[in-house]
């Protein structure tokens, strides 16, 4: 029997899982590290937490499963998209990381759009400028921190940094190198001509492959470190989102999912770069080679909750830690309690400003309809289906675009909730479906292990071997009618409020 490895570097803490080839995990090992605000707007990590957590995660995984570690036939790596990470000669990290939730960098985004011009860096990045992606925040350290800027010899995404950790390799991939603006995404090669007019050096980019390209191989002195082999192969792997979709299947057309993790995202497969001309949802290279997928994703979608969870919900946190059950289980419970549009409340997540469909950094949460007869709980509720309304506010964008399909994956923390489950069936008015297993970015990346060292044919082959689904949860009508006004009024507080937001940034 042969073992995988998928790692998946998150916004809220890395997942190790340890599979054998037949898809079943093993083990499984989560850490978590914080995520620092140092300004309203700003959003940073520290690298050295997440090559701490897999360290540990690593090391965990490989005592809970008791495998032979010379059976590990591949490592994959997914991680959270966009993130700048500066290395100076000597590998040593440069600044914190500033990640994908970032919105400091709306100014260097015009910058971009004026000297590419706008319908040329659409047709060969697929995308606008837009502040969470790579290329705003490296102009944005040039111009504010010109002698970090100075040192900086490798630039590299969460999870490429972390290979460059277990294997010594400055190497990416092109599902999560497309969201740096700086790839031509219909050719699936950096954008020479991109590079040169935002004079970016070349040279401080990685080496660019397909994500089940074997890209480098485990150190000794990492060996040491995890009790992993010398030698295991690691391959490229792919942005968490292009992971989350080989690991639920969405990797052939008329396939789509849903993702509430910190971000809340839907993906769909394509065989072509389909691009949306007004830039609401993204257009990205596929872990599957030759495929690309177009996909929306908003900025607080799971981080909403958590927003919520860690500001009013203690004693429920320190009841959960007690009994050794998920907070977000005692809480849900409390939402289903209070009907449909929470006695008349809504709320808007957009805490870290707003990506799809709104493009606007300056955004901001809202409750709307706040009365002395509302709760916590209500406001609970609130929360919950304002990330449904945001994600259905995506799919209307999707849906216009000639994006179809028969039911829809769900995934991520949140897609572990029956309640949001059956919210999403309701509003999208579609078949809610979850896969058996669950593991999402880190199955998906252990399978573009396996295909990457021979042990699967392809990915769709690996998928259709691999992956069991649960029965669907169906779209109740009366609900969906019920949703349907909240919705609507969601969608009008944003217009309505759009000029206030900006006011406000300037205060
Ligand atoms: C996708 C995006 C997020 C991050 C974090 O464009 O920014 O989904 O990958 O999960």
């Amino acid at each position: 029997m042969h073992y995988l490895i998928g790692i998946d570097i998150g916004t809220s803490g890395t997942k190790t899982v340890l599979f054998d080839e037949t898809g079943i995990p093993l083990a499984s090992q989560t850490a978590e590290y914080p995520m620092y605000q140092p300004q309203n707007g700003w959003a940073e990590q520290d690298p050295a937490h997440w090559w701490d957590a897999v360290v540990s995660t690593l090391r965990g995984v490989i005592q809970e499963s008791g495998v032979q570690v010379s059976s590990i036939a591949g490592i994959g790596l997914s991680g959270q998209m966009h993130g700048l990470v500066m290395l100076d000669a000597a590998g040593e990290v440069l600044r914190n990381s500033i990640i994908w939730c970032d919105g400091r960098t709306t100014k260097q985004c015009e910058e971009i759009t004026r000297r590419v011009g706008a319908e040329q860096l659409m047709a060969i990045t697929a995308n606008p400028a837009l502040p969470g992606f790579t290329a705003s925040k490296i102009l944005w350290v040039r111009e504010h921190e010109p002698e970090i800027y100075a040192k900086c010899r490798h630039i590299l995404l969460p999870k490429d940094y972390i290979r460059y950790k277990l294997t010594g390799v400055f190497a990416t991939e092109v599902s999560d190198a497309s969201g740096m603006n700086l790839m031509d995404v219909p050719n699936r090669c950096w954008s020479e001509e991109i590079l040169s007019i935002l004079e970016i050096d070349p040279a401080l980019l990685a080496e660019l492959h397909e994500s089940t390209a074997v890209t480098g191989e485990i150190t000794p002195e990492v060996a040491a470190l995890t009790g992993l082999a010398a030698g295991t192969p690691v391959v490229g792997g792919a942005g968490d989102n292009a992971a989350a979709a080989v690991g639920t299947g969405v990797v052939e057309p008329g396939r789509a999912f849903t993702t509430i993790g910190t971000s809340g995202v839907i993906f769909a497969h394509s065989e072509t770069a389909t691009i949306d001309p007004k830039g609401r949802v993204h257009t990205f290279c596929a872990a599957v080679p030759g495929a690309w997928t177009v996909m929306s994703c908003t900025l607080a979608a799971g981080g909403s909750l958590q927003w919520f969870r860690n500001n009013f919900y203690g004693p429920e946190m320190q009841v959960a830690g007690d009994m050794e059950v998920d907070p977000y289980e005692l809480m849900t419970v409390q939402a289903a309690h209070v009907p449909i549009g929470a006695n008349r409340l809504l709320f808007l997540p957009y805490l870290m400003g707003e990506r799809s469909p709104l493009l606007d950094a300056n955004a901001r949460g809202v409750f709307f309809g706040l009365s002395g007869m509302h709760t916590r709980r209500d406001m609970l509720r609130a929360v919950l289906e304002g990330v449904v309304y945001s994600q259905r506010d995506c799919l209307d964008i999707l849906r216009g675009m000639g994006v179809t399909f028969t039911e829809m994956l769900a995934t991520g923390g949140g897609g572990k909730s029956p309640l949001w489950r059956q919210m999403l069936a309701d509003n999208y008015n579609c078949p809610v479906v979850t896969e058996h297993g669950g593991e999402g970015p880190a199955l998906g990346v252990a399978i573009l292990a396996g295909v990457g060292t021979g042990l699967y044919e392809s990915v769709p082959a690996a998928c259709r071997q691999i992956l069991r689904f649960n029965p669907a949860q169906l779209p109740n009508p009366e609900n969906g009618a019920a949703y349907t006004p909240y919705y609507k009024l969601y969608q009008s507080v944003y217009g309505s409020l759009k000029e206030e937001f900006a006011v406000l940034a300037q205060l």
